[in-house]
């Protein structure tokens, strides 16, 4: 919502008017997809699919936090700027569960993702 990552099953859509609002379905362009989808792909970083819109949401707006220097939890040094880590990829997803743990492959999709970006 506005450039930030929320927890859209908490929030009400009358919360949000004159929100931008950015879901998996605007994150493509046209027929290409976003680099993080396309890593997802490459990856199998999904099983279901039941969580990926939401991991790959989730993904987006995580490694916007990083590039503008945000720190997480598990960030060795809070004023640099943070390594994009397997541990600090797992930190900034915890909240989006995997019920099938596809988390290795969501993982290694990020990061590769990451690189491309
Ligand atoms: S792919 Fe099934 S819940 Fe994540």
């Amino acid at each position: 919502m506005n450039g930030r990552r929320i927890n859209s099953c908490l929030s009400l859509a009358a919360q949000h008017e004159g929100d931008e609002i950015t879901t998996i379905e605007g994150l493509a362009d046209g027929d290409r997809l976003h680099p993080v989808q396309a890593a997802f792909v490459a990856h199998d970083g999904f099983q279901c699919g039941y969580c990926t819109p939401g991991q790959i949401c989730s993904a987006v707006g995580m490694l916007k936090e990083i590039r503008a220097g945000w720190p997480s939890h598990a960030s060795s040094d809070v004023a640099g700027p943070a390594a994009l880590t397997e541990a600090e990829i797992r930190e900034r997803m915890s909240g989006n569960f995997c019920r099938c743990a596809a988390y290795p492959n969501i993982v290694a999709a990020i990061r590769d993702a990451s690189e491309e970006a």
